[in-house]
This record gives C-alpha cells, structure tokens and sequence, in this order.
C-alpha cells in the first residue's frame, strides 16, 4: 500500500533522504511516487507514473532542501498516472496520504461549493482542499488539524507542510501507520520503520487520533483529544542487512532461503529460552477463531488441523474480511487469534477490534514489532521472522505456521490420547532437526527448476490434497498465482469429482500433495482419477509415502518428521517452484503486479 517519508533537518538532505526512505518502502506496492520539497522557500513538486527510477531520473540532487515529504501510492481512487500520484497541493497546503477518505463524495460537494478546483480523481485532493481551507479559517495548523480530524471520515495517515511555516513538518494518523523518526538535527515520518533505518533506529508510533509538529529539533505530539502528550521511544530491533538482497537475485530467494534461520530463533524463544505455555494458556478456552487474510489464512488453516487434532479444541479461521461484517457467534470463552505478518491489515485489524468489544480475549501472532494488531490484542506472540521484504510472504507464513504448531504441541502435551503420543513425545527431537530438514529441501533447486518446465507456459495448474494437505495446496496456489500470474487453483482433493474434474484435459497439471498417511491411500485414488483423464501430475510425497506407481509422471519427494511440524517442510518445494515458474515468465518477482505488502484498507 501507499508509502509515506517525510523530512526536516538542519542537514537539508530531504531529497536524498526522502528518495531512499521511499525506495526502502518500494515492497509495500505502489504504481506511482512523488516528492515535495523546499526549494527556496517554494514547495516544488516532482511526481511519475511507475517506478521510483522514472522519479529519480528527473530530481536534481544538487538541489539542498530542509523539508520536504514523499509517497508512493497504491492506486483506490481514480487510476495509476502522474495526476493521481501524490503529493496534493491546494492553496497553501501539501500533503501525502496513505488511506481512504470514506465521505470525500460529501466533502468535494461542500468544497467545489466553496470555489476549490480539483485535478485529479483522488480523495486526497479533497482532504488537502479540506485543509486549507480550515487553515484560511483559522490561520492555525494546529487548529485545523483538529477540525480536519473532526470532518473527515475513514483512514488516513497524512504527511502535511504548509506554505507559510516551512520548516515544519506535520503528520496526521487515523487508522493508518505512521512512524516518527527521530535523529540529531534531523526528524523524519514514515508509513513503516524499513524507512528510515539508513538515517536511525529510534521512532516513536503514532495512535488513531494522533498529529504531531515536528521541527529539527523538537517533536511535540497531540493524542486523539488534541492535548499535548509524551510517547515512548522505540529502538528498531534489526538492522539493515535485513532489508538488503545479502546476494541473492531477489528477496523473495532470499526470505525462503531464511527459513532454517528463522525456525532456529523461533525454537530458541518459545521452547528453549521459554515455555510457550507460560506465555499463553490455550486450555482455558472453549473454542478458537482465526481471522487472518491471504497466506496468514493460510497458516491458520495449518494450525486449525494442529490444534484440533492434537488440542481437542474446535477451531474456526475467518478470512478476516467475512468476520467483519458476518454474524459472530463468539463471547468470553472464544480466544479470538489474529494472524498477521504487517500487523496493519485493515480487516484483520478491524476483526481484533470487534472480537475486543464483543469481550473475547484475543492474540495477536504478529511479525512486525509494535505494529497496529500487536497493540490492539490482549497479548503477543511475534513471529521473529525479521523483515519480510518481497510482498509474496515466505518465511513469515512459514513462521506463523510453527508458532501454530508450538501451541498444538502446548495443548498436546497433556493428552492421554494414545495415538497421538508417539507424535507427541518425538516433537522436541524432530523440532530440532527442523532446522536441517528445511535447509536438505532447500538444496534441491535441480528438481524443482524441471518441475517448473512441466507448468509455467500452462493456462491452468491444478493442487490437489486432504486436510492438511489441503491447506497447503491453498498456500502453494496463491504463491503460484501472485507472482507468475498463472492462473492456478487448490482443490480439496476428493471435491473435484463433483464439477471441476471437467477441466482436467491432457496434460494439465495437477500438483497432488499427500504427506498424511492416514489418508494417503484416499487422495491417491483421487489422484488417479485426474491422472485417467489425462492429467500430467506431480506428486509431492513423504520419504515414507514414496510410492512406485502409475498414478504420476514426476515425483518430488520431501523428508519425513513429526506430523506437527510436515507442513513447515513440504511448503518449501512448493514456495520454490512459484519463484522459478515467475522467473521463467519474466516476472517482477518481489513486486508483482497490482500487490501491496501491507493492504492498509479494506
Ligand atoms: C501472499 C500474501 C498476502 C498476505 C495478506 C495478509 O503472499 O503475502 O496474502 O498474507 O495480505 O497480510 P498480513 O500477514 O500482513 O496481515
């Protein structure tokens, strides 16, 4: 989603600084940027449809600048193109705007009422219109912020300068992330913390309802009833490496080659420095809700089958935009856990704060430090993944899923259920080899590039599994399709028969994945039956499933270990066959077309 830096300092570096903290935001998805700077004591405006390179073209870096504010948008109102792009200029106001401004039909009525001209589709035109005029009222920013706060409706998180104050830079937040930066001389706002951390580590999180004045040197902050308030200093715990490709092709390459590393951090804080069952009690619940969107969906489908199956608790999962506006059958016996790697998607946020007001006690299984889910939720369990960088989520799906699994394994730990005890007791020894599995499957690159060569010119690609399985072909499905553009779907493998197995012809593919053996022999007929019709299936199996058959034309066999942690080894082929199949499509694979990083509304 849109990605807002803004600076101010002594150093007059804002158009360097602004330009590197956008391209360090270039993951959240964007179609076009733009910046706003002092020159001279006049705000000039420079934007481009595209990359940030088109921009960067045409800046004269020679040019010193004490403040000045950027943004890459994501295109909601009107299209991509150099009109829309931000910043908005009206009167003597200029501001960049992350966010929807839910009444701006209302509010470009009142104003074209009042004489303003707008040239471009976006609402934020109007929210700046709205600004300024507020400032001719009252001849006091602080002030019409305040009103501005009152009139507009919706989510916003806005970087603002005025015409006649230039050297000192506001920022507004409603529902949408806003950071302050803060630095020697020099202070900077911004959508997310990778933004700033060439410049500093320390920042400070703006709240709904919050603004601030920021100078060089002094940062003074409103809370949502507009009085004067302190906030904590945050220092970012990561460092750059994290936000750099560290030589691999992309960072999607390189956030699945993490995965060993992450799942080690993840081992070492929940189950050797800690009990995770000190930290969060599941037992206590009657039932469990998951509301998560995308693959965090996903990965709560994984630990749906976990903590059912070896927690005997019922667990639902809610694609996060459906629970909001759905009927809700939860009360104080339902832990309501929200999955989320940004922690600042709107409909999972939204469904924490329902969840909240209905007086369920909610958990937050958050990668992002100190983002909006993990304040809103009665507790948190971050996922450790370090920054995810490529939109295509990786090792933070890969890290929600064992986060899932540790709970499953918590809850299990007092079952007298004996047949899932062998499980159970091997859990610690096959966690960790975890780490050394993921890394064996990492090392096959061979196999999966020729898999590739079965699908990437194919219209329709077809995963199919039971349970488990199932979930994972519904992860591996959205890979393929968000970043090859190759139209795939996941079908729960004994489902098909009922419709969609008329779309099997000669030679489609069909990835069936079977690592449960209880149901092996089940989704192997149904497997057959697509491979009767003609189907070319690839079959992703366990050491101990491996089976000679005639029921596929290539196998991809994954190592074996304890069913809780299976499908944080199998995800992996399946992550990298998408990268290869989008590599051969030539396709931008960290930044794919149309995606945002973090979907900041609804
Ligand atoms: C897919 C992907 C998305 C996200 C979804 C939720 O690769 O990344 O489907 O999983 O947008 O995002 P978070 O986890 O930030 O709430």
């Amino acid at each position: 989603m849109c990605g807002i830096v803004g600076y101010i300092g002594k150093n007059n570096n804002a158009k360097k600084v602004i330009l590197k903290g956008l391209e360090n935001l270039e993951y959240r998805g964007y179609d076009s940027a733009g910046i706003a700077c002092n020159i001279n004591n006049e705000i000039n405006i420079q934007k481009e449809k595209g990359r940030i390179s088109n921009l960067k073209e045409n800046i004269n870096f020679s040019e010193k600048s004490n403040i000045g504010i950027g943004h890459t948008r994501w295109a909601t109102h009107g299209k991509a193109n150099k009109e829309n792009a931000h910043p908005h200029k009206c009167g003597k106001i200029t501001i960049v705007h992350n966010g929807i401004i839910e009444n701006y039909i209302e509010l470009k009525q009142e104003l074209s009422n009042l004489g303003y001209k707008f040239n471009s589709d976006t609402d934020t035109e109007i929210a700046c219109a709205l600004l300024d005029y507020l400032y001719n009222q009252t001849n006091d920013i602080i002030k019409s912020i305040e009103l501005f706060k009152e009139k507009a409706k919706g989510a916003y998180a806005i970087g603002l300068l005025c015409d006649d104050d230039l050297d000192t830079l506001y920022a507004i937040k409603n529902k949408s992330p806003l950071i302050i930066g803060i630095n020697k001389d020099e202070n900077y706002i911004a959508s997310d913390v990778p933004a700033i951390l060439n410049f500093t580590k320390d920042y400070i999180i703006l709240e709904d309802g919050e603004f601030a004045k920021i100078n060089s040197d002094s940062i003074e902050i409103y809370d949502k009833n507009n009085k004067l308030t302190d906030k904590k200093v945050n220092k970012f715990e990561s460092d750059l490496q994290d936000i750099s490709k560290n030589g691999y092709e992309h960072f999607m390459l390189k956030e699945i080659n993490e995965q060993p590393e992450v799942a080690k951090k993840m081992i070492d804080e929940y189950i050797n420095k800690q009990d995770i069952n000190n930290l969060i009690d599941l037992s206590k619940y009657k039932n469990i809700t998951i509301v998560a969107c995308g693959s965090a969906m996903h990965a709560g489908l994984i630990g749906k089958s976990l903590i059912e199956e070896y927690g005997n608790i019922p667990v639902k999962v809610e694609i996060a935009s459906e629970f909001r506006y759905k009927k809700l059958f939860i009360d104080k016996d339902t832990l309501v856990i929200a999955i989320s790697q940004s922690g600042e998607t709107a409909d999972t946020l939204e469904a924490v704060k329902i969840a909240n007001d209905k007086g369920c006690d909610t958990l937050g299984i958050v990668n992002v430090f100190g983002s909006s889910i993990a304040r809103n939720t009665s507790k948190v369990l971050y996922t450790k993944a370090g920054c995810e960088i490529a939109v295509a989520t990786t090792k933070a799906y890969s890290a929600q899923a064992t986060l899932l699994s540790f709970l499953a394994y918590s809850l299990a730990k007092n079952t007298n259920d004996k047949n899932k005890l062998n499980e159970i007791n091997s859990f610690l020894t096959d966690l960790n080899k975890l780490p050394i599995l993921m890394q064996k499957v990492l090392d096959n690159n061979e196999e999966y590039k020729e898999i590739v060569n079965d699908i990437y010119n194919k219209n329709d690609i077809f995963f199919i599994g039971r349970g488990i399985d199932y979930s994972l072909c519904m992860e591996a499905s959205l890979k393929l399709k968000e970043i090859s553009y190759l139209h795939s779907e996941a079908y729960a493998a004994g489902e098909l028969k009922h419709g969609t197995i008329s779309l099997i012809d000669e030679n489609t593919p069909v990835i069936g994945i079977v690592t449960d053996k209880n149901i092996a022999d089940k989704t192997i007929s149904n497997i057959k039956e697509v491979k009767s019709r003609g189907a070319n299936v690839i079959y992703v199996t366990t050491e101990e499933l491996d089976n000679d058959g005639d029921f596929y034309d290539k196998k991809l066999i994954v190592p074996k270990t304890n069913s809780l942690l299976q499908p944080l080894i199998t995800i992996i082929p399946l992550q990298l066959i998408s990268y290869y199949a989008a590599k051969n499509n030539n396709c931008d694979i960290d930044k794919p077309k149309n995606l945002a990083k973090s979907v900041t509304v609804e």
